[in-house]
């Protein structure tokens, strides 16, 4: 099986979390666009989704799913009932490194206002430690120069992700050769610097579900 045919079924087995009737909400990466297909046939059933990015809100919006505003959608309800999305990497404590397509705050937010988080992967995302996959920060243009020092220091090396701006804007600094043992002190900490917007440490909204895409068959981590 290739990893576009496991991502095809582990985006099929999420439709399982989808209750008919809600607002959903709708990462962004090739895994989500996956989910975004599955959703299709089953679209009458939803009332809407929420889009994590542009990107997918185009593509929810090419096959015919309303999307909502978050505003709008928790004028109408307490929280979204889902909110399903693919990551970079994932540790045994179902921590999350986010932000390969650069959309990791509005996917934290989209997190943060939904009643569970399913998190649809294939095995090469599963890790001992989070790190090896360069981790994302969302940083205000004119706190590059600061945010790049004190990413230095972490221990790793960053870099301007180059030619690329975020839908709010932002710039996305990328640190490499981490291995964080401690993912929810370091998104504290990352968390307490000027200019940072977002990391892509997903520890306080790491997943409730993880959904693991295998040669043989999808396996559940909850
Ligand atoms: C985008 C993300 C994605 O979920 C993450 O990069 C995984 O993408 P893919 O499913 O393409 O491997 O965080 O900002």
């Amino acid at each position: 099986m290739t990893q576009d045919e496991m991502k095809e079924e582990v985006a099929k087995a999420a439709l399982a979390y989808v209750i008919e009737g809600s607002i959903v909400g709708v990462g962004t990466g090739s895994t989500a666009n996956k989910f975004i297909d599955a959703l299709a046939t089953i679209k009458d059933k939803i009332k809407g989704t929420v889009a994590s990015s542009e990107v997918t809100a185009e593509r929810l919006r090419g096959h015919g799913i309303p999307v909502f505003e978050l505003n709008d959608a928790l004028s109408q309800v307490n929280k979204l009932s889902v909110y399903i999305d693919g990551a970079d990497e994932f540790d045994p404590q179902k921590n999350l490194t986010k932000g390969g397509g650069g959309a990791l705050t509005r996917e934290k937010i989209v997190a943060a206002g939904s009643e569970k988080f399913v998190c649809i992967v294939d095995e090469s995302k599963q890790v001992d430690f989070l790190g090896a996959f360069p981790l994302p920060i969302e940083v205000i243009p004119m706190a590059e120069t600061l945010v790049m020092s004190i990413a230095n220091n972490l221990g790793g090396k960053a870099q301007v992700r180059e030619g690329f701006t975020t839908d709010n804007g932002n710039i996305i600094i990328d640190v490499t050769g981490l291995t964080i043992k401690n993912a929810r002190q370091l998104e504290d900490d990352l968390n307490e610097v000027p200019g940072i917007v977002t990391n892509g440490i997903f520890s306080h909204q790491g997943a409730d579900v993880i959904l693991m895409a295998t040669p043989t068959g999808v396996v559940t981590f909850d």
